[in-house]
């Protein structure tokens, strides 16, 4: 995964520079796409650089490449890392550039730093996916717009890694009492067989494989709510998953320290999660 895509050129990670007056690493001014590939197949790449252009929209920098572009970039480097065979992401990050000075405001003429790199992503096993996972309650504490792919994560990182050093895989997410999302995915519970998921605005990320997990459910008929998640609600759900690009579906099987359900996978969950292999399998062969 040595070989990324930097402003133009395939090379080296080692050989790129970047100038110490990009606004990326000055401000965090900037956006990123997260496209999970399996068996060398990039997954949703179009709904991935959709929601790109949308993220680049809203913090006003100018699409740097077209559609057609990045598809080509992420296929040469697939085949540049001889990954042709591999599950792992590809990480696409655009800054808005750099200029001679640290200044807030936006100058008209900079040019957006782009990299493209492979990462190895989360991937979990089935028999991990099926064992399930632990997840903690934290206070949202990140800015209102989290519906921007933006690379500023400081409270997420933070958040992520309180999950994380408390034994979990995740922290779910809760403001004004109510369910957002995770630190680095979407939430969903069951109830009474129905799947229950917070609504898109402001406060969450609109998630690919939050879409997917919704397709497919309509696709096996199983039925399914957008609105607002109370606390009170998560805490008696029967089951809780977290979506993701490359942790996919995750049932969780414990919240803070109490069990979800009978704490194993959910029955709802192991439709859903067989729907999702099946469609990936569908996309995989067209
Ligand atoms: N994050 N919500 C947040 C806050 C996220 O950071 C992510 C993913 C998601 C799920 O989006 P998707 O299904 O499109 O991956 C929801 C990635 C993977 C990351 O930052 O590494």
């Amino acid at each position: 995964m040595d070989i990324i895509y930097f402003n133009g050129e395939f090379l080296p990670f080692e050989n790129a520079t970047i100038s110490v007056y990009d606004r990326g690493f000055l401000f965090g001014d900037g956006v990123y796409e997260v496209i999970p590939v399996f068996d060398g197949k990039p997954f949703e790449i179009k709904a991935h650089l959709e929601r790109l252009k949308k993220s680049l929209e809203a913090v006003q920098i100018d699409l740097p490449l077209s559609n057609q572009r990045w598809i080509e970039i992420c296929a040469e480097l697939i085949q540049k890392n001889n990954l042709k065979e591999s599950t792992f992401t590809l990480y696409l990050h655009v800054t808005r550039g750099s200029e001679h000075c640290r200044r807030h405001t936006i100058s008209k003429d900079m040019k957006p730093t782009v990299i493209v790199t492979c990462m190895k992503g989360q991937f979990f096993t089935e028999e991990e996916r099926y064992k399930g996972f632990k997840a903690i309650t934290l206070e949202d504490s990140r800015r209102r717009d989290c519906y921007i792919k933006e690379i500023s994560l400081l409270p997420s990182v933070l958040l992520a890694n309180k999950a994380i050093s408390s034994g979990a895989l995740e922290a779910i997410l809760i403001r004004d009492g109510y369910v957002t999302e995770g630190a680095v995915s979407n939430v969903f519970i069951v109830r009474n067989n129905e799947i229950f998921t917070p609504a898109l605005s402001n406060y969450i990320l609109g998630g690919i494989t939050r879409q997917v997990t919704l397709k497919v459910a309509r696709d096996i008929n199983i039925p399914f709510y957008e609105q607002l998640i109370a606390e009170k609600m998560l805490r008696d759900a029967d089951e809780v998953w977290i979506t993701a690009s490359s942790r996919e579906i995750c049932p969780i099987v414990q919240l803070d320290e109490k069990l979800v359900g009978t704490g194993k996978m959910g029955p709802v969950a192991k439709k859903v999660i067989e729907a999702y292999e099946d469609y990936k399998l569908t996309v995989r062969d067209d």
